[in-house]
């Protein structure tokens, strides 16, 4: 009888309760909160400010308001249109973060209180196009929502919060638990670095972001410019169940398409916003002068390609002549890997049209012809022998 063996099994379990890490920075607005790290500013650009509400200071708040301590606005005390903005402190990280703060939005009558847009400014760039926002009448009670937001030390970011009062401008609008969390966002996808792109004048540029987290079935994905202009997606693939690859394409981008470009998607839980990668647009480079004769004969040109000064962007990996008889129709191009070039078995007496082609690394990188050098093959040496033959009778 073979002996009794026993297996045991050692378990051990690290439970992850991510929820008791406390968070790096943030506003709750309680006045006694533990965070008194808490920093923010009322916009200066805007037409009026949040207000800061502590039900307890107030016995006689209106029960359409909730609990506690919070940034408030009270739709009916403004005019539609009108702004107020909240900065959130200005934030430079180098890993993962889960920007989260909870709104309220409510009146009795169903209306819409107003809009809350939420902007990320870096580098004190300009506001750029609404991250996230919400409109409507949403229930007497907080929504929680995440921002993902791919920051890179060292550069800054900053979180404004804006209210938008609606044409009906009935009920409340609330703001509070702005907070910076060490840990990935649960409701929103993180982006990983977006890098720049550079392609030729004329050509498509492709920008591919890819996310990771949870993204919702409603999830939608855009690209900013920095200035503000929004690009629609071409293409989401799934690559796995929490990672995303999303295409957005410019087609035949041009020197003036130059600028800060980044991925963001957008449900009602949250944002993700990755970085500004930077679209560079090069100029595929033409020579500024015709190129020289040195040296004519009848069967040939002798010329220097004078590519010393050029229009557009080197560097320059190929440099080309087309050439062709000025009354002709055809033409033709030949590499050429020296300064100067022979052109042979021309036809005598003839006139010839000349150019220097220049290119650039990548697609599309050839660049128009230079300015045509004009040049004439000399008449053919035979017709400089004369024979006199003269018969005297
Ligand atoms: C909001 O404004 C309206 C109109 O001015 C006012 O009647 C109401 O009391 C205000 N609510 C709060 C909480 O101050
Ligand atoms: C980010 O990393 C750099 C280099 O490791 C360090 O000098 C800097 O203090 C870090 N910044 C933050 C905000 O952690
Ligand atoms: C959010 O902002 C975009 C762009 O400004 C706008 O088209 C959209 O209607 C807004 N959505 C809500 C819910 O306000
Ligand atoms: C650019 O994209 C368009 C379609 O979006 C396509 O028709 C065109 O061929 C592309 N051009 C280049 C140079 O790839």
């Amino acid at each position: 009888m073979p002996g009794t063996r026993a297996l045991i099994f050692v378990l051990t379990f690290q439970i992850c309760s991510l929820e008791t890490e406390t968070p790096t920075a943030g506003c709750t607005f309680e006045e006694d909160g533990d965070l008194n790290q808490c920093e923010y500013s009322q916009g200066v650009e805007d037409d009026f400010e949040w207000e800061l509400i502590r039900s307890y200071l107030l016995p006689h708040l209106t029960s359409d308001l909730p609990h506690g301590s919070y940034l408030m606005v009270n739709s009916s005390q403004h005019n539609p249109g009108q702004k107020a903005q909240i900065l959130f402190q200005t934030l430079s990280e180098n890993d993962t973060h889960c920007l989260q703060f909870s709104y309220f939005m409510y009146s009795r009558d169903g209306h819409s209180p107003g809009t809350l847009n939420v902007f990320v400014k870096m580098n004190g760039g300009p506001l750029g196009s609404v991250v996230w926002n919400v409109s409507g009448s949403h229930g007497r009670q907080w929504h929680q929502v995440e921002l993902a937001v791919s920051m890179f030390w060292p550069n800054e970011y900053q979180v404004l919060f804006e209210a938008v009062v609606s044409t009906e401008r009935h009920g409340y609008l609330g703001l509070d638990d702005i907070l910076l969390l060490n840990y990935p966002c649960s409701k929103a996808p993180h982006f990983s670095r977006l890098g720049d792109v550079e392609v030729n004048a004329g050509q498509n540029a492709t920008f591919q972001c890819v996310a990771a987290g949870k993204a919702s079935e409603t999830e939608r994905f855009l690209m900013q410019k920095q200035n503000g202009v929004v690009i629609p997606t071409i293409s989401v693939k799934h690559i796995s169940h929490r990672r995303f690859l999303a295409t957005f394409q410019l087609d035949q981008v041009l020197k003036g398409d130059q600028d800060l470009y980044r991925c963001v998607t957008q449900s009602s839980r949250g944002s993700g916003v990755s970085n500004f990668a930077e679209l560079i647009v090069k100029e595929p480079p033409t020579p500024i002068a015709p190129p020289q004769l040195l040296r004519a004969g009848s069967t040939y040109l002798i010329i220097q390609l004078n590519t010393n000064s050029i229009i557009g962007d080197g560097p320059i990996v190929r440099k080309e002549i087309e050439y062709r008889m000025t009354s002709g129709p055809w033409s033709e191009v030949h590499a050429v890997n020296m300064q100067t070039y022979k052109l042979w078995h021309l036809d005598p007496d003839t006139e010839y049209e000349i150019s220097v082609l220049l290119t650039r690394p990548g697609d599309g990188g050839t660049g128009k012809p230079g300015p045509p050098l004009i040049s004439r093959t000399k008449c053919a040496g035979k017709s400089l022998h004369y024979f006199v033959y003269q018969e005297n009778h």
